[in-house]
């Protein structure tokens, strides 16, 4: 249970911690490559001004000289076009340069080719005695050392993510050990006392029974009403030496997994139990049916056992009404033993399915306890079957009846094995 919880809070607790990492890195690489884009930007600006010098209105044309220090300015990954104002090519310079439609609207664009991003900017040039427009000049760059350092600031965070993660995987599972590990102890110090507290309560209620049962022996020598109220002290204290002897089953049960070397016969069980409730079944007029698999074998213990499934049969002759019909069957399906107890009784509400297996849980808290049920039946029922690798579930319908599935791993016979 603890380590469910541990995994649980283990699990949420990386589930936050990565989404916070991804939410930095993501802020990060957006900052990053907009800074990355501004800085081209501003140097494809000056690049272009500078440029724009070179163009002269000459003649009712515009007119570019392309002199050594254009040449030198362009790095290869750049290039420079001039435009005349209709957006007619009138020189290109570079390798980088742009067979796209000329548009002066867009005054920054990036592009995506096959091979690469490239940016560009459009700039308008003026001429250099009047200051008039003369025509645009664009110029471009490809983004190829951009995207190589967003790639490189990619990996860097992928990996430092992926790094944090792994510490802080480690370092979780400590500290949810230790945060975890005080609830565990007060738990187990809590069924402590529950197995404790039953244990010690056996004695005291055998004394009280014995002394009740001591007194009733001579009722003659009592009145009538002291006779009766001796016999309620005899049927609340074997009422609470039932309840006690529940409550030990479940702290003990609960305490660790069975890894029983001995073989159980299911079988031999189910038909003992069958012999046992018949004539209680008989007395209520229901019909006791079944059908158990000869030579059915799994390892456990057999008083738990026997415990888990008289549990099963007690509760669908108790909840079954006059008439109605209980019916056992036991087969082996696919190296698992399956067990079902299904009645014609008072069925269970949908909603109160998920609360059955809980302790002291019963679906009419007013009615009074009957000799026998204290509530903690089905939960001890449900500890025996996980204990043993198992599981219990039900399927039930109001007023038309239950059927508890046991399902239990079986183990091959052996002739030899002790019962
Ligand atoms: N076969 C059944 N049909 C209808 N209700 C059932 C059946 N088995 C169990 N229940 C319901 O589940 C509750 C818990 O059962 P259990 O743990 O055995 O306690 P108890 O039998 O002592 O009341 C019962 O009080 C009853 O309301
Ligand atoms: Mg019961």
């Amino acid at each position: 249970m603890f380590a469910k919880i541990r995994w649980r809070l283990l699990l949420s607790y990386l589930t936050v911690f990565t989404s916070i990492l991804l939410i930095f890195a993501a802020g990060v690489r957006l900052l990053f490559a907009r800074s990355l884009t501004e800085q081209l930007t501003n140097r494809l600006t000056t690049l272009g001004q500078g440029a724009a010098t070179n163009a002269e209105f000459e003649n009712g044309r515009i007119k570019v000289e392309t002199d050594f220090i254009v040449q030198q300015l362009i790095h290869e990954n750049q290039g420079l076009e001039w435009f005349d104002i209709n957006g007619k090519s009138i020189l290109k310079q570079g390798n980088i340069v742009l067979n796209l439609p000329f548009s002066p609207n867009q005054n920054q664009l990036i592009i995506k080719t096959r091979k690469t991003r490239i940016q560009a900017v459009i700039l308008p040039i003026m001429g250099s005695d009047d200051r008039k427009f003369i025509g645009y000049i664009r110029v471009s760059q490809s983004l190829e050392e951009v995207d190589e350092t967003l790639t490189k600031l990619d990996w860097i965070l992928g990996s430092s993510i992926i790094i944090a993660l792994i510490l802080s995987g480690f370092s979780g599972v400590i500290l949810t050990r230790q945060a975890v590990q005080p609830i565990e102890e007060s738990f187990q110090r809590l069924k402590q006392f529950t197995a404790d507290a039953s244990h010690e309560l056996r004695s005291p209620l055998m004394a009280i029974k014995s002394n009740a049962a001591v007194a009733l022996k001579y009722p003659k020598a009592m009145r009538k009403s002291d006779a009766e109220k001796f016999q309620a002290i005899v049927s609340a204290a074997n009422q609470m030496t039932r309840m006690t002897e529940d409550l030990l089953v479940l702290a003990r049960a609960e305490k660790h997994h069975i890894r029983s070397e001995f073989s159980v016969n299911l079988t031999a069980i189910m038909f003992d139990l069958l012999s046992l409730y018949q004539p209680e079944a008989s007395a209520k007029n229901i019909n006791l049916k079944s059908e158990i698999t000869e030579n059915m074998y799994l390892l456990g213990n057999a008083g738990q056992l026997t415990r888990l499934f008289a549990n099963l049969i007690e509760n669908a002759l108790h909840y079954t009404l006059s008439g109605g019909t209980v019916e056992v069957t036991a087969n082996l399906v696919c190296a698992y033993l399956i067990v079902s107890v299904r009645d014609t009784g008072a069925g269970i509400a949908p909603e109160h399915i998920k609360l059955i297996f809980e302790r002291f849980w019963r679906a009419d808290e007013s009615r009074s306890y009957w000799e026998g049920g204290s509530g903690l039946g089905l939960a001890i029922a449900q500890a025996i079957a996980q204990n043993h690798g198992g599981s219990i579930t039900l399927t039930s319908q109001v007023a038309v009846g239950s059927c508890f599935t046991v399902r239990l791993p079986s183990v091959k016979i052996s002739d030899n094995s002790p019962d």
